[in-house]
């Protein structure tokens, strides 16, 4: 059986690649929540290469990671082929190749979603890498560049399973529309119709009943959550109950809010030390939900580990009074 497929019939939900989100940290929460698949941030194959300090810990991969696959992005696809290599040393579940990122520093430079101008070139760049390595190779891209009447998903999806890559998640968005618009699913049932390859569809799903629905519109292997999971990491529990037929699981209280950000924060504090580990932190305060509002000032102003979970501590007391004017 396709690998990836093994994978996602355990459990169809994946945790998206976000780059400063799906770290280490956030990757160990989302699958103690129900993730079944993870993909690491890009790590540009150029960083890759050069063994930078940041690529190194982006692809590093601990014993407990996994299933886990490195994502890496490049322009060139002998760079690819090469940082591909080199990233399989930390054995992944897989690599994933971006193909989808529309920031201009990326796409710009043929990189990410710029792989979709010229789809003949990035099919070789994938048969190359695929021939590279002894992983599966998969791909994450988009619909297309824009617009809409000209999208070359479809008889792309064909091509790159004839080059070899082992599953393809769709967003399902041109590479114009960013993160804006709807995203429209029809795509990634339409490429899941012309493959025998998992096909993942990503984009939009904002709750659990988005993500059944996703996988039974398109009738996709996985569904892929990026957005929702920073606020709700508890996405993937709910939706694997609902597509177990199961009850929901109670929806996180403020003392689980927090067990999860003292989760993320031990785990931050263990990879990149007290001071840095405290401050990258805080950018899951959303996750904290109604609590954030409360804590968020002492959360900001905290400046150890000791002194934050101090503030997570009172998470469960009283409400402090509104000011009265
Ligand atoms: C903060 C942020 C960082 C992202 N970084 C990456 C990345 O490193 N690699 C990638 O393939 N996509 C990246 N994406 C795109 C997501 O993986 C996903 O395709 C997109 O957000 C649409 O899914 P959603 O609607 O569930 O968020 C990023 C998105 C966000 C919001």
């Amino acid at each position: 059986m396709n690998p990836i497929a093994a994978i996602l019939a355990e459990a169809p939900v994946v945790l998206a690649p976000m780059e400063d989100v799906t770290d280490a940290a956030f990757r160990r929460v989302a699958r103690g929540l129900g993730a079944a698949l993870c993909v690491t941030e890009f790590i540009r194959a150029e960083q890759v290469i050069a063994g930078a300090a940041l690529a190194r810990r982006k692809a590093a991969l601990a014993t407990d990671d996994r299933p886990t696959a490195i994502q890496i992005y490049g322009a060139d696809a002998g760079l690819l082929m090469e940082a591909a290599v080199i990233a399989a040393r930390a054995r992944p579940s897989f690599l994933d190749l971006n193909c989808g990122c529309w920031l201009p520093r990326v796409a710009r430079g043929g990189a990410g979603a710029g792989w979709l101008r010229d789809p003949a070139a990035m099919v070789a760049m994938v048969r190359r890498v695929v021939a590279a390595v002894d992983l599966p190779v998969t791909v994450k891209t988009r619909i297309g560049v824009g617009p809409e009447s000209a999208m070359p998903i479809v008889d792309l999806a064909r091509r790159l399973e004839d080059a070899g890559a082992a599953a393809l998640t769709i967003h399902c968005r041109t590479a114009h529309a960013g993160h804006d618009g709807a995203a429209d699913w029809g795509w990634a049932r339409r490429a899941r119709e012309v493959v025998a390859i998992p096909v993942v569809v990503n984009g939009d799903v904002r709750d659990a009943d988005d993500a059944v629905r996703a996988l039974a519109e398109t009738g996709c292997a996985g569904v892929m959550i990026g957005r929702a999971a920073i606020q709700h990491p508890w996405i993937f529990a709910e939706a694997r109950a609902r597509l177990a037929g199961a009850p929901p699981p109670p929806p996180p209280d403020d003392s689980e809010r927090a067990r999860v950000y003292a989760a993320l924060l031990d785990a931050n504090v263990a990879a990149r030390g007290e001071r840095w580990g405290v401050q990258v932190t805080r950018r899951h305060l959303p996750l904290l939900g109604p609590l954030a509002a409360r804590l968020r000032a002492r959360l900001l102003a905290a400046p150890t580990r000791a002194a934050t979970r101090e503030v997570l501590a009172g998470a469960d007391g009283p409400a402090p009074a509104a000011a009265t004017a």
